[in-house]
């Protein structure tokens, strides 16, 4: 059986991409990195895609000469890969409708806050951890979910709680929670790649994947 083939969207410094290499590297994720796209010439992500060995594309609106042009050059290098999978790992643009149409119920994204709270435009990277302090949140969490084409309302397929100790700095916070996350994506990708996590053809948002047996490998709680 041909493996299971995975494409990364990224922004930033690319630590969740980071680990799901490291897993794919140890075997622990039976699945090929076909690609990594970044918005951002200098995310760490391109770098790290680029030292794994990875094809690395940036793509914007500023390469492509515009925001449409863009969109068809992200869709055609979907097509060419044949991905049967999306992560987003800190992708800070919205995925547009042409690339949905491409992959339904296919995009996965984490995102570093217990949904729905924290959650919707305006709500990403810092500001997240940011307004948990502010806020005086006692526990704060990840969420890793389907994308679809609301902002953070797709399908919950992960949560896991990080506490907040009292007098935390966002930047105490963004570390607790990144670790959680580091823990966690793969073992989602992974079970998506097992078959044990499989996508719908459903347009209702909770449906949009079957967890099956899933959750059952995971304590409910895990503080
Ligand atoms: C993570 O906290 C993720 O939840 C959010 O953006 C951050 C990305 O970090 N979507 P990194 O680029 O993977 O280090």
């Amino acid at each position: 059986m041909a493996k299971y083939r995975i494409g990364v969207f990224a922004s930033g410094g690319g630590s969740n991409l980071q680990a799901l290499m490291d897993r794919i590297r140890s075997g622990e994720l039976p699945a090929d990195l076909a690609f990594v796209l970044s918005n951002n010439s200098k995310s760490g992500a391109l770098a790290r895609a680029r030292a794994f060995g990875a094809e690395a594309h940036h793509v914007s609106g500023f390469t492509e000469g515009g925001e449409e042009p863009a969109v068809r050059r992200m869709g055609e290098i979907i097509q060419a890969s044949g991905i049967d999978l999306l992560v987003l790992a800190g992708y800070m643009k919205l995925v547009p409708p042409a690339i949905h149409a491409l992959l339904k119920n296919r995009i996965l994204n984490i995102h570093p806050a217990l949904l729905p709270a924290f959650g919707g435009a305006g709500f990403y990277g810092h500001k997240v951890h940011e307004a948990v302090v502010e806020r005086g949140c006692q526990y704060t969490g990840i969420t890793i979910h389907m994308v679809n084409q609301a902002y953070d309302e797709g399908q919950i397929v992960l949560q896991r709680v990080v506490p907040v100790a009292p007098g935390s700095s966002p930047e105490a916070v963004a570390a607790e929670v990144l670790k959680r996350e580091h823990v966690y994506y793969w073992q989602v990708v992974r079970a998506f790649a097992l078959g044990e996590i499989r996508p719908t053809e459903s347009d209702v948002p909770g449906r949009a994947v079957l967890l099956g047996r899933f959750l059952d490998s995971f304590p409910s709680l895990d503080l």
